[in-house]
């Protein structure tokens, strides 16, 4: 055989009609069997893959070749495709009822023992596989997530372009954009003692594109965050940023509305209906506990303070002449024994709940409850009604700071009624948003970035604390996807802004002057929205990690285990930057093995 070529077809695509036809094929042996001198193997490409029979009377090949064959080594194949005698057709692969009758072979590449079962996750720890990703993205699943990931891209960059946007590239050596996450710095070798910083977004930029005339920008960009490892976070990510000049929220919600529903058809088969359900910030905290609500389902919280109002039980009592709030939830027929409950008494604490009052509705809607006897007939009845329960259901209850209890009971609604994996996609917005939020030390923080436009600055001015924004999250099934705002387009009003966040005109100056200056010329309304990529392929294929969905992904300690990054350096590299290392890191690199 020579290598003048290496295929003539792709394994996946043979069908019945291809019987008879003399075929190249090339790929990696997916499966191999021995059944006494007939030797079968899975022929796998990435289209799919086919059996290859070695059959000794049509394989006129040295025999000592055959026997090397081990698995995911790279072969090319020729040889006949023949319908596979009845019997012997799988119909779980599409290309099962057919064979390839093999007439001569060769090794292209033999492959090491594996150090993992390739389709085999059970007892492979990440790390392994991520040493070898690229072993790993030979897998069926990682292939579909790749494929959805280019899907995911393709859709979105083709309903843009339809939409008149322009892509632009903005650098990722920046000076700091400040996100909330720490930096990830790069020193600068030709001014030492000088840091670049990789962009958490390119929010800067692309408002200085909407000053530079461009009136529809996106972007599939990589974004940098120095921050804490989640199971929806990476150090680095990619967002589909998109903002337009002349905009408003709507425009906006509109344009991504389009989009995920061009991804979804693409990636999920699914047409989505639109608009999306828009829900504000207070509403979704007051119904769901959470600023991303999982509305897949109900188990909505209900406010319980006015009917207890008068109540003789304590412990509701005492928090509602304090100013706090009785809220419930009905989690439905859950059928719970006592030290199921009880476990549920201790979420509850370790939530930071002082308690939790569970509530069993009996066939004959009376109740069950450790505190029935403290709650008179009529508050009984108006709880019930309150939470719609009927027989079998089991209410939980919680009373406390009205905060405290909104986060309670979100959590204990995600953890009692979330469904399994995605097949159902609630996608909503979350709009209406604080322009900032309060740390628990009391300091006001930018409840989105500092450039986000306030509904009402005179609002903004009487009481920072709970004016509103003209901000928005893409939500899907309880997931932040995307964040966005209308923009602050006047000069003087973002830097009474970075003053009400504390940041001193003399600071503000240094390190966003030049983007002040940029807003003195004329700047356009403009709007925008970022959506995070490997959240929502994550979510698209129902993927518990965007690890999974990203090609090259670092493990929970920022490490690559593939490449080694983060890695040391040579001291003269060091040097050429003007760097020294504290004696103790230098120590700690010393003992430890490279
Ligand atoms: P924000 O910071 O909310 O907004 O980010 C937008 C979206 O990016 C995704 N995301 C992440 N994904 C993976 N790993 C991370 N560490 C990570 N951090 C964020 C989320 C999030 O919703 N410049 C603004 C957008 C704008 O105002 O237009 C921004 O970046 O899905």
């Amino acid at each position: 055989m020579s290598t003048e070529q290496y295929r003539s077809d792709n394994a996946g695509a043979l069908r019945i009609a291809d019987v008879g036809r003399i075929v190249q094929l090339a790929g990696w042996i997916d499966r191999r069997r021995d059944h006494g001198g007939v030797v079968f193997v899975d022929l796998r490409d990435a289209s799919g893959l086919i059996q290859v029979v070695f059959n000794p009377d049509s394989y006129p090949n040295d025999e000592q070749t055959i026997s090397e064959l081990r698995l995911e080594y790279c072969i090319t194949v020729t040889g006949t495709i023949r319908e596979r005698p009845e019997g012997t057709r799988n119909p779980n692969v599409i290309t099962g009822e057919i064979e390839v009758v093999a007439e001569s072979l060769m090794i292209l590449g033999s492959s090491a023992p594996l150090p993992f079962q390739l389709n085999d996750r059970s007892d492979t720890e990440e790390i392994r596989r991520l040493e070898h990703r690229y072993l790993d993205l030979r897998t069926e699943r990682m292939q579909r997530n790749l494929q959805a990931r280019a899907l995911t891209a393709r859709a979105m960059r083709h309903t843009l372009e339809g939409m008149g946007f322009l892509e632009v590239e903005t650098p990722t050596l920046i000076s700091s954009t400040p996100e909330g996450a720490r930096d990830m710095l790069v020193p600068s070798r030709l001014r030492p003692g000088t840091f670049y910083a990789l962009p958490q977004s390119p929010q800067l930029f692309k408002q200085l594109l909407m000053i530079g005339g461009v009136e529809r920008y996106y972007q599939i960009a990589r974004c940098y965050r120095d921050e804490d490892f989640r199971s929806d976070r990476q150090l680095e990510f990619t967002q589909l940023d998109i903002e337009g000049a002349f905009w408003t929220q709507n425009d906006v919600l509109e344009a991504v509305e389009k989009i995920i529903t061009a991804v979804v058809r693409d990636v999920r088969g699914i047409e989505l209906t639109t608009p999306f359900p828009r829900i504000s910030y207070a509403d979704a905290l007051e119904r769901y506990g959470s600023d991303k609500p999982d509305a897949r389902f109900g188990m909505e919280i209900r406010d319980l303070s006015q009917l207890f109002a008068g109540t003789d039980f304590r412990a509701f009592a005492g928090v509602l002449s304090a100013g706090g709030a009785v809220r419930g939830i009905n989690a439905g027929a859950m059928n719970l024994r006592r030290s199921a409950l009880d476990a549920l008494i201790d979420r509850a604490h370790e939530l930071g709940a002082k308690g939790l009052v569970w509530v069993v509705v009996q066939d004959d809607g009376s109740l069950r409850s450790p505190v029935t006897k403290h709650l008179s007939e009529e508050e009984q009845t108006a709880m019930v009604s309150a939470l719609e329960a009927n027989p079998n259901d089991l209410l939980l209850i919680v009373a406390g700071p009205q905060k405290l209890v909104e986060s309670v009971l979100g959590q204990l609604r995600l953890d009692l009624g979330i469904p399994k994996g995605h097949q159902e996609l609630s996608f909503l917005f979350v709009v209406d948003f604080p322009v900032f939020e309060t740390t628990d030390e009391g300091d006001l923080v930018p409840a989105h970035h500092p450039f986000t436009a306030p509904v009402d600055i005179e609002e903004l001015r009487s009481h920072p604390e709970t004016a509103l924004s003209r901000s928005y999250d893409l939500v899907l099934n309880g997931s932040e996807l995307g964040s966005g705002s209308v923009r602050i387009h006047d000069p003087e009003i973002q830097a009474e802004i970075f003053e009400i966040l504390g940041i001193a005109p003399e600071e503000a100056y240094t390190r966003f002057g030049w983007f002040l200056e940029a807003l003195k010329y004329g700047t356009p309304p403009h709007a925008g929205i970022a959506i995070g990529m490997d959240r929502l392929i994550s979510i698209l294929q129902e993927e518990p990690n965007i690890r999974e969905v990203i090609p090259f992904p670092k493990t929970q300690s920022g490490a690559d285990p593939l490449t080694g990054s983060p890695a040391r350096v040579a001291d003269l590299q060091l040097k050429e930057l003007g760097i020294e290392l504290d004696p103790e890191v230098r120590k700690a690199w010393e003992d430890e093995p490279s």
